[in-house]
């Protein structure tokens, strides 16, 4: 429908909605017996994370640090340790300043002008929590919804990218929300995206609200949103697998707890982190491994190469690099894909 048709039908919209929503909606943890402590832990690591991946963890986080007195107490350390696997370290550290900022408050703010305010929040938590803990009137704009809201639409606007598609479409986002249930409705919206309007082979045929949706109409739900592609960069990083010869120790290099993306973390040493040219750590011989992964808009190429304790050209106490012996590699703190490259080469030794 165009956007004027699909507002004024915003009841009837609402109602299939939040039916549908009602009925087929996962029985998620913080859903099941919901409290502010637990909107705001799920939302946070929901922002770049998937419910799948990130089940386990919220569990653990609940067992570990139950409300916000809990986590207000906790060290960073603790903090930051339960969080690993799940990556964007800063969520984490948000999360644990906010948990500091809410015991200090006589009471949580319940509107979401007042949350934008603190550590953390930004447009679409602020939303998120507001409006599912407290009933708040404000409709959560990210990329489940700007995917839904530019097929309902069948908006063909060219977008930099969701930010931009999203500021767009949070008019049209507020005109749809359920005044009186905006916590569900809000919810209904991140569901649709992720189990029926997902980016490739959207489920049309069982969708609740398939009535509105122009794209749908049309036979041609893919064609939205129009994002401009990512660039990708590709790059190249040699690490290398080090072993201590006289008790099987690993070399890792500890990223300085000042860079904020890491703090703290180990991972397997890149040629420059032990002061070695690429090619020389590369001219090694056949990698051991190589990893892929994508890191926002890179595309990593990682081999790993085996270097003997020998031939380090410089005493590993320099420049964060630590000698981890195999008994306290479990409890360092690790990046998800640097533990699991951890764990398998150690399993082929
Ligand atoms: N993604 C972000 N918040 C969510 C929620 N409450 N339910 C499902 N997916 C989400």
């Amino acid at each position: 429908m165009s956007a004027r048709a699909l507002i004024a039908s915003a009841p009837a919209f609402q109602a299939d909605l939040l039916g549908w929503y009602r009925a087929h909606r996962r029985r998620l943890p913080w859903r099941e017996e919901p409290s502010l402590y637990k909107t705001v832990v799920s939302e946070f690591m929901l922002q770049q994370t998937q419910v799948k991946t990130m089940l386990p963890y919220f569990a653990r986080w609940l067992e570990a640090l139950p409300d916000f007195p809990a986590l207000a107490a906790a060290s960073e350390a603790e903090v930051v340790k339960l969080w690993e696997g799940l990556g964007y370290y800063t969520r984490a550290r948000n999360l644990h300043k906010l948990a500091r900022a809410l015991v200090a408050l006589p009471e949580p703010p319940r509107t979401r002008e007042a949350w934008l305010e603190l550590p953390g929040i930004g447009p679409y938590t602020s939303a998120a929590i507001t409006s599912i803990a407290f009933g708040a009137p404000a409709a959560v704009v990210d990329g489940n919804v700007v995917r839904i809201l530019s097929r309902l639409a069948a908006d063909g606007r060219a977008w930099r990218d969701t930010t931009a598609a999203g500021k767009d479409l949070a008019p049209l986002a507020d005109a749809l929300l359920n005044h009186a249930e905006p916590g569900d409705h809000n919810q209904a919206m991140m569901e649709l995206g992720a189990t029926v309007c997902t980016r490739h082979n959207p489920l049309c045929t069982v969708c609740p609200v398939r009535a509105f949706c122009a794209a749908c109409r049309a036979g041609e739900p893919e064609a939205y949103p129009r994002l401009a592609a990512k660039v990708i960069e590709a790059r190249t990083v040699a690490r290398a697998w080090c072993r201590r010869a006289s008790d099987g120790a690993l070399l890792l290099h500890r990223t300085d707890s000042s860079a904020r993306r890491l703090a703290g973390q180990h991972e397997l040493p890149s040629a420059e982190q032990l002061g070695l040219t690429p090619e020389a750590l590369t001219g090694a011989g056949e990698p051991l491994a190589v990893k892929k992964r994508g890191i926002t808009r890179v595309a990593f190429t990682e081999p790993i190469h085996a270097w003997p304790e020998a031939r380090l050209p410089r005493a590993p106490a320099a420049g964060g690099l630590v000698w981890v012996p195999p008994g306290e590699l479990e409890s360092v703190l690790m990046s998800g894909p640097h533990r699991r490259w951890v764990r398998e080469l150690l399993a082929r030794a």
